[in-house]
């Protein structure tokens, strides 16, 4: 039984298909289940991952466990604990590429570091996915696209090599099913290094319409966000690490290729499969 914590997320939903999909037994953790639309066959745990207090019959048979969750960094020794506990050998985490390439506030690097270390330190046969960042972050400009065609954000010069769930996904049931992977941080990236402007022109190629990025200042991004009503660690997170990208691109890896023995996906893959979610 392998063990996914925070199954509904954009990782999470694609690493539990998956391993469902290759006959692997799933138990999903989810506070919402009646929701959660995880594949016939897949165990549904409820549980909020932001606390320890994992009902016990998660762990029943439980061989790997995957912690893919921002809930999950306090409660991450605890849970680990728990997996160990009832006989887990392995313990797979979703990190970020920024904790070997620092970009952004330093406290969401050390929120992954700290997951890390919770891993390294659970005595399971642990590995870490230091990703990139992800391709479906785009979708954060659908609303504006439903709007108009102009995309509205800040340092549209920054460059990164963004990443397709569905590598990070074929990564993580590796490394939850497979020996050889103890005891390593393995930096995921997309195939190409790609600014804000590019991915534009990539959305537009793809969906067929004429869209364009137009550069605002920080201060207004934050102010557009904040009158949106999100929380400041949204703008925080976001324009931090966008900032340093505009100075220094973030990396770009082979880890996929290497893992996967085929090319990682790159970001006109995920712009095509969801295409429709940028067309009016
Ligand atoms: N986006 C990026 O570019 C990027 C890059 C590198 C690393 N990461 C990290 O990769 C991991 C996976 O990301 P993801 O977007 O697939 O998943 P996610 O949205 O961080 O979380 C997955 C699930 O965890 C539960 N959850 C979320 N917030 C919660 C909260 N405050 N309290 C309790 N439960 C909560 C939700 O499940 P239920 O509602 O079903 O309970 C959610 O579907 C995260 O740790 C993320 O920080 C992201």
């Amino acid at each position: 039984m392998i063990v996914i914590i925070g199954a509904t997320g954009t990782v999470g939903r694609e690493v539990v298909a998956q391993l469902v999909g290759t006959g692997s037994a799933v138990t999903a953790v989810t506070r919402n289940p009646a929701q959660a639309q995880m594949p016939t066959g897949t165990v549904v745990v409820e549980a909020d991952p932001s606390t320890p207090s994992i009902p016990a019959e998660t762990w029943d048979g439980v061989e790997a466990v995957l912690l893919s969750s921002r809930a999950v960094t306090a409660s991450a020794p605890e849970i680990l604990s728990a997996a160990a506990d009832h006989g887990a050998r392995r313990a797979v985490v979703i990190s970020a590429s920024t904790v070997e390439y620092p970009a952004g506030e330093p406290r969401f690097m050390a929120g992954f570091r700290a997951l890390e270390a919770a891993a390294e330190a659970s005595g399971l046969a642990w590995t870490s996915l230091r990703c990139a960042d992800f391709d479906a972050n785009a979708l954060a400009w659908v609303p504006q696209l439903r709007a108009g065609d102009v995309v509205r954000g800040a340092y549209g010069k920054a460059a990164t090599s963004p990443i397709h769930e569905r590598d990070i996904a074929a990564v993580a049931a590796r490394t939850l099913t497979e020996d050889g992977h103890d005891s390593h941080h393995y930096l995921l990236t997309g195939p190409e290094s790609l600014t804000q402007y590019d991915k534009v022109r990539i959305l537009s190629d793809t969906t067929g319409r004429d869209l364009s990025f137009l550069e605002l200042t920080p201060d207004q991004v934050r102010a557009a966000m904040t009158a949106q009503g999100l929380p400041d660690e949204i703008p925080a997170r976001l324009l931090g690490s966008l900032s340093d990208y505009a100075r220094v691109p973030g990396p770009t890896t082979d880890t996929i290729a290497e893992l996967l023995g085929r090319p990682a996906l790159d970001f006109a893959t995920w712009a095509t499969e969801h295409a429709a979610a940028f067309r009016h």
